[in-house]
């Protein structure tokens, strides 16, 4: 297996083509079990500023079943709470443990982790972006068609981390992407540029304010809750321009037959996607929730052996 180099995840961007087919490739023989890995005494470090459960229950996991240990590193109870600089703190961190999973408000944060760190810092969430949780979303879409040739990939609502990271790792694997989304909630520009600077085709990823157009032909559609952590008050204030966006029965007839649901999770029944749809037989949110494990499991394998 070939060691990740650079080892740091901030940005799905990251990590080129070849590389997202290797961990996915990876993840999908962990999860047939025919690969093992031996990551004894090799300690990942998690520091959370957000609330988690999938991410940091499935980077736990992965370590128990990798023979690994995880610390818990409270920002509260420990010294990062009360301010001591980044630059101190990941210089620490790279003497005693072996990585950093980190979830936190700020981009720019990671990067200064990364900047002072000699371990791998991987991104557990930022505001920006989310690259495992698409690394995960990109093998259940692997999982369901088998290639990623001809799908399209609808994102609908808060064009947030998710929307910025799902965004570029379909134009880098040449995934058509389209974005529903009112006006105000476009995905980052930054992102947005930086997708088409990744790939040739000018016309891969498609933003729209009209849901319909959006969804039409897709064979993947996905939502995310419309007030991400942190930013609760800014959406809960112009709810109403996000209903329209709401995955429901009828703006499904406009997919393609063979279409999936994906969501993120935390879902919000009745707000970004209805009970119905996340219940319905189109739905692989728990497929794609169970993946987080698999995946995480690869990438600390090609971290860290
Ligand atoms: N999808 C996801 O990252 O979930 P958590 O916030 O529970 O980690
Ligand atoms: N966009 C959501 C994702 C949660 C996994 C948030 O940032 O809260």
């Amino acid at each position: 297996m070939r060691k990740l180099s650079p080892s740091n995840i901030i940005s799905i961007s990251d990590l080129n083509k070849n590389q997202i087919l290797e961990i996915l490739d990876l993840s999908l023989k962990i999860k047939k079990k025919e690969v093992q890995f031996d990551l004894k005494h090799k300690v990942l470090g998690l520091i959370f500023d957000k609330s988690s459960t999938r991410t940091r229950i499935s980077f736990h996991v992965a370590m128990t079943r990798l023979n690994g240990t995880t610390i818990d590193i409270d920002p509260k109870n420990s010294q990062i709470g009360r301010g001591e600089p980044i630059k101190d703190t990941a210089r620490v961190l790279s003497r005693y443990i072996d990585a950093v999973a980190i979830r936190t408000y700020d981009q720019k944060s990671l990067e200064e982790y990364a900047k002072w760190s000699s371990i791998p810092i991987l991104n557990a969430l930022t505001d920006l972006e989310h690259p495992c949780q698409i690394l995960a979303d990109l093998l259940t879409i692997k999982e369901e068609f088998g290639k990623f040739e001809n799908t399209i990939v609808t994102y609908l609502g808060d064009g947030n981390n998710i929307s910025n990271s799902l965004i570029l790792g379909c134009a880098i694997l040449g995934i058509q992407i389209n974005i529903g989304c009112p006006n105000d909630f476009k995905p980052d520009s930054g992102i947005i540029e930086k997708a088409l600077s990744l790939s040739d085709n000018k016309d891969l990823v498609k933003i729209t304010n009209n849901p319909q157009d959006a969804v039409r032909g897709a064979n993947v559609i996905y939502t995310d809750t419309w007030a991400s952590m942190g930013q609760e008050s800014k959406t809960k204030e112009s709810e109403n321009l996000f209903k329209d966006f709401s995955v429901d029965r009828h703006l499904i007839k406009e997919a393609s037959n063979d279409h999936i649901i994906l969501h993120c999770l935390p879902a919000y029944r009745g707000k970004e996607i209805t009970d119905e749809i996340i219940e319905s037989k189109s739905s692989r949110v728990f497929d794609q929730a169970e993946n987080r494990l698999h995946v995480q499991q690869a990438i600390l394998a090609k971290v860290l052996s």
